[in-house]
């Protein structure tokens, strides 16, 4: 097994940087094929805690190829940013990054059309990460948007920025934005970000079809989760990629043949940001509780996450639409600090995840025995092997994976990359 996709199988959030950081150590590359700045993946390496939003996480072992595909969208002032950071903690020595020359761009308008339109009040407030990604992919479908490739060739550069200005600044003014689309100041900007950004630059399609060709381990890492894919998550409420395993093939230019594995990574329980449908949410002293266990604030934006029990039905319904062959539970030491411990099998009338009426669905929750003792998160949280878990945790695992029909391949029962059982082989 050679080629091994990792997604997030709830709303995002789910430990993606964990467990890829965790499983990088023995990847030869590692690749992001969608979305942007809009993920916070956050890696715990010598206790230290680093986050990282377009770097893949593989970056923290030097050495390991680390692709930014072309369906993603990337801010380059973001991007250097995230490089300096690196360097300074000693990551990211030298030779190791590679982005494609046909990802697309984002600028800043992208952003003020990102940030004006979540504060208008008569639109539809999505909760963005206002990170302009949403515009960034519009244009891109609008046959509009600007690729790499395009920041080095100026006539080109000028033509895209023309056919972008009038429609974005028309739209600014109608938002009351202040800031607008200027055509010369855009050109000086990407001048200045060739000069640093050109030597990172390659036809990624091939380097990632070669390095499967040759038989190299790749690891391909998702970004958001399945909830938030913009054709089968709770839309409108999604973000503007997919992020599903199925987009790994067409965001990075290889086709489904080349996937040798697919795992998707849930909580132990579920949270989301941002707004849109979330059955099993907790208001009140439980919700609390659990964000306070769990640490539960956006790596990226730093808004507090809503969060309840784990909903069974959606994360069959994730495992169904990235046909998962092995399930990574992270947080299971969280869950153990709560007094105690529920889950959701199904929703009241029938309901079910893709239906219309899942906006209203009603969780039937159900309470669990054996939760609920205080030194059982310590328990969890030392645990390497699975036989280590106590028989609470174990049953749960076994629940999980009975529910949705995929194997667990891997626990992680703490930040630090030590905490972690693995159950399932990798590569
Ligand atoms: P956007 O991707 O910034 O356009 O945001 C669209 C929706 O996706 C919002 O509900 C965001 O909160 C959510 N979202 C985007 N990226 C992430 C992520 O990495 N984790 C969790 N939610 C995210």
């Amino acid at each position: 097994m050679s080629t091994l996709v990792v997604v997030g199988a709830q709303w995002g959030d789910e430990g993606k940087g964990k467990v890829v950081d965790a499983l990088a150590s023995q990847a030869d590359l590692v690749a992001r094929y969608a979305g942007g700045n809009n993920a916070g993946h956050t890696l715990v390496v010598s206790g230290r805690k680093i986050v990282t939003h377009l770097v893949p996480s593989g970056c923290a072992y030097p050495g390991t190829l680390c692709v930014l595909g072309a369906g993603m969208v990337i801010d380059p002032e973001v991007f250097r940013q995230e490089i300096t950071a690196l360097q300074k903690t000693g990551m990211l020595l030298g030779d190791e990054l590679r982005v494609s020359l046909d990802a697309h761009v984002i600028f800043p308008f992208h952003r003020w059309l990102d940030g004006s339109r979540e504060d208008d009040v008569g639109g539809t407030r999505i909760g963005t990460t206002r990170r302009g990604i949403g515009p960034a992919y519009e244009a891109k479908a609008a046959r509009r948007g600007i690729r790499v490739r395009d920041l080095l060739n100026p006539t080109r550069l000028r033509e895209r920025l023309d056919a972008n200005a009038v429609a974005v600044n028309a739209e600014l003014e109608r938002l009351g934005a202040e800031d607008r689309l200027d055509i010369e100041a855009e050109i000086a900007r990407a001048v200045g970000w060739v000069v640093w950004l050109k030597p990172f630059l390659c036809d990624t399609g091939e380097l990632v079809d070669e390095s499967i060709r040759g038989g190299k381990r790749v690891l391909i890492e998702g970004a958001q989760g399945a909830l938030l894919d913009l054709d089968h998550g709770t839309y409108p409420y999604v973000t503007s990629s997919t992020t599903l395993a199925g987009g790994a093939c067409a965001g990075l230019g290889i086709g489904p043949t080349a996937i040798n594995a697919v795992w998707g990574i849930t909580k132990a329980y579920t949270t989301r940001v941002g707004a849109g449908p979330f059955p099993t949410r907790l208001d009140g002293e439980l919700g609390d509780l659990l964000r306070g266990a769990g640490d539960e604030f956006g790596a990226t934006t730093g808004r507090p996450r809503d969060c309840g029990w784990l909903d069974l039905p959606a994360l069959r319904y994730a495992a169904r639409r990235n046909g998962l062959t092995g399930l990574c539970v992270t947080k299971l030491d969280v869950l153990a600090q709560m007094p105690k411990v529920a889950i959701c099998r199904s929703y009241a009338d029938g309901v079910r995840p893709g239906h219309d009426e899942f906006e209203a669905a009603r969780p039937e929750i159900e309470f669990l025995p054996g939760w609920g003792a205080p030194e059982l998160a310590e328990r969890i949280s030392e645990a390497r092997e699975l036989e280590d878990l106590p028989a609470a945790a174990r049953s749960y695992l076994d629940m999980i994976s009975e529910f949705t029909g995929v194997p667990i391949a891997l626990v992680s029962v703490g930040p630090g990359r030590d905490q972690t059982v693995f159950i399932g082989e990798a590569f």
